[in-house]
């Protein structure tokens, strides 16, 4: 008798499901977009395992379904706030995620959002369809940006993907690095890293890059307050989750100037509805949560989350096990 496992979307990557089916009876759900509720209700009751994305919501409800048979969770993200931490220790599950090896990736993303959002490249994409450009051809000070030479960068939350962008900006010739989050971090050095309260790195910073994960710590760590002591040409570039941002009050802040522009990789909800007023900002650059988006990346990530499952069905230790 095979562990049976569910997958609770179709278009993950056939390498990824042929290692579970080595192993497991794995019903995939046919669809290219998340499994419902009811569907996940349903379908979770009588397995051992689950192959879940950060769409899906694993909740104390979904685990009493589950009930006492499901034993592993693996999360093809980095990411873990879609998991209900506390519930799932308590079942002593064993938790199997993708640090690492989209590092590269999402700091990759997060310098081309960083400089689409200080050079305004979307806005001057925009420029040329709407007629803007026709009509000045070319002005001294049309189309404007900060830039990133001599910018002072705060990276609040400074784990291997803030790492991995302060690295890709030095070559920019930033003035310096500034972070901030729960402790000092020794590999800093390679960065020139300067430790800062999160207080003075929001004060000084003319951009200020989120890559901490959202936690009661981070949720809504920018608020009303926090984008009022910012500098009025700074720029906010998110790549974690929208969550650590107080969206009414940074589209307040967008709206009144109290900051240049943003962008953000995430935002919340997600999807963002269409006609959401974020998506009617000139300053705001939007992306739909693609920071680890390269089809090598992602490959690696489905093949790496079912690995820990297999592992973790096996008894061995996982490739990269949460908890
Ligand atoms: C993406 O946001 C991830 O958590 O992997
Ligand atoms: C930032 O990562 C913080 O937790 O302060």
């Amino acid at each position: 008798n095979k562990p049976k496992v569910l997958v609770t979307r179709g278009d993950i990557p056939k390498s990824a499901v042929s290692i579970l089916e080595e192993k497991c009876e794995v019903e995939l759900m046919p669809d290219h977009s998340p499994i419902s509720r009811i569907d996940l209700l349903n379908k979770i009751s009588g397995k051992d395992a689950l192959f879940c994305l950060l769409t899906d919501k694993i909740d104390h409800e979904v685990l009493d379904k589950a009930g006492p048979q499901l034993k592993i969770i693996g999360t093809m993200s980095v990411g873990y706030d879609h998991l209900d931490m506390n519930e799932i220790k308590k079942r002593k599950i064993s938790v199997g995620y993708t640090p690492n090896v989209l590092t590269a990736a999402t700091a990759e993303l997060t310098v081309a959002l960083t400089l689409a959002t200080t050079r305004r490249l979307f806005e001057a994409h925009d420029e040329i369809t709407n007629g803007g450009w026709a009509k000045c051809a070319w002005g001294p000070l049309w189309m404007c940006g900060g830039g990133l030479v001599g910018a002072k960068v705060g990276i609040v939350g400074l784990g291997s993907i803030g790492l991995a962008v302060a690295k890709r900006l030095l070559p920019f010739d930033i003035a310096k690095i500034m972070y901030c989050g729960r402790q000092e971090k020794p590999e800093a050095a390679q960065v020139s890293g300067e430790y800062v309260t999160f207080d003075h790195l929001i004060k000084e910073s003319d951009v200020v890059i989120i890559t901490c994960p959202l936690n009661d710590a981070t949720r809504n760590m920018f608020g009303p307050a926090q984008f009022a002591s910012m500098k009025t040409n700074a720029v906010l570039i998110n790549t974690s989750r929208g969550g650590v941002v107080d969206q009414s009050a940074l589209v307040h802040a967008l709206k009144t100037g109290q900051i240049t522009a943003a962008g953000l990789d995430v935002m919340t909800p997600e999807p963002l509805p269409v006609d959401h007023e974020l998506t009617q900002l000139k300053n705001c650059v939007l992306i739909p949560h693609i920071g680890s988006a390269t089809l090598q990346t992602r490959t690696t990530m489905a093949t790496m989350t079912a690995q820990n499952i297999v592992n973790a069905l096996e008894g061995k230790p996982m490739p990269a096990q949460l908890c």
